[in-house]
């Protein structure tokens, strides 16, 4: 097969969680210029019309649909709107993500409330959305997770800013997605699903000056992540050009662990 034609996704259904955020926007961007037919679904529904109203300006055929992951009932009706507008789902970017913990000492209700989305609300709406591309006839899952669920922070970045220190519940999870990859590629292992994830270095949306010049002295690349970085991979996955790449995290981190 041509390698344009295997990078195509013509015909696929594609749901991003999160759609409207920052790595999510690019994502959607990217998967509808690749030719898929992109849902962005996340609590707020008037911020996906928006967003979904901008790329259909564009040409491209981006769609909006609303899901509370952390509600067992707003994840089954999604997935019941999908099947009914749709028909099918072929594609599900597990990127949505709630940080309701600000610091270290931050309370552990917040901790529980992090869990809530990013632990167990993760969960269910990847199980579901997982049992729908089964029922489809089979496609690919990519979890969106960070390179700090790889590494612990490096606190000299912060060094000069007012940005306080990370919270735990972050590196907690993140690292939760990542191998939640492996056991889910090998879960639908026989049911031609994939299960991929990406781990990003951080996006550039104008963080205090001096936590960007400490953050990208330590990047081979010398900067920030932008909006097109994470495209041509998702859609690598997304896409048949993937066809063998399966229960891998890749490092999207423009070489700052090299
Ligand atoms: N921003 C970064 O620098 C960065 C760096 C590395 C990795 N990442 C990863 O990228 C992904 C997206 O992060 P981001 O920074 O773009 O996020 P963001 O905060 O910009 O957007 C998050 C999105 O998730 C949605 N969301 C939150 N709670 C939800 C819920 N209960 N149900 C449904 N949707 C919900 C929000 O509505 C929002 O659209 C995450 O997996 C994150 O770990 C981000």
């Amino acid at each position: 097969m041509n390698v344009k034609d295997l990078l195509s996704l013509k015909n696929k259904i594609i749901l991003v969680t999160g759609g409207a955020g920052l790595y999510g926007k690019t994502i959607v961007e990217g998967l509808a210029e690749a030719d898929g037919t992109v849902i962005t679904a996340s609590r707020n529904i008037e911020q996906g019309k928006i967003t979904a109203e901008e790329f259909q300006k564009k040409g491209l055929d981006v769609h909006a649909m609303q899901v509370d992951q952390s509600d067992h009932n707003s994840v089954i009706l999604l997935k019941q709107n999908i099947l009914q507008k749709f028909g099918k789902l072929d594609v599900f970017v597990n990127n949505a993500v709630l940080r309701p913990m600000k610091s270290y000492n931050d309370l552990m209700e917040k901790f529980a409330e992090s869990m809530e989305v990013n632990a167990t609300g993760m969960m269910d709406i990847l199980r579901e959305m997982a049992d729908l591309i089964v029922k489809s006839k089979g496609g690919s899952i990519i979890n969106i997770s960070s390179m700090f669920g790889m590494f612990g922070p490096d606190l000299s970045n912060y060094e000069g800013t007012s940005m306080g220190n990370p919270p735990p519940d972050y590196f907690f999870h993140r690292a939760g997605i990542i191998n939640i990859t492996r056991y889910l590629a090998r879960m639908l292992s026989g049911k031609n699903v994939r299960v991929n994830c990406i781990s990003p270095g951080g996006f550039f949306s104008n963080q205090p000056e001096r936590f960007v010049e400490n953050y990208c002295k330590k990047v081979p690349v010398g900067r920030m992540a932008g909006n097109d970085d994470i495209k041509g991979l998702v859609v690598l996955l997304a896409s048949e050009a993937g066809a063998y790449i399966n229960g891998e995290n890749i490092l999207m981190d423009g070489g700052m662990h090299a």
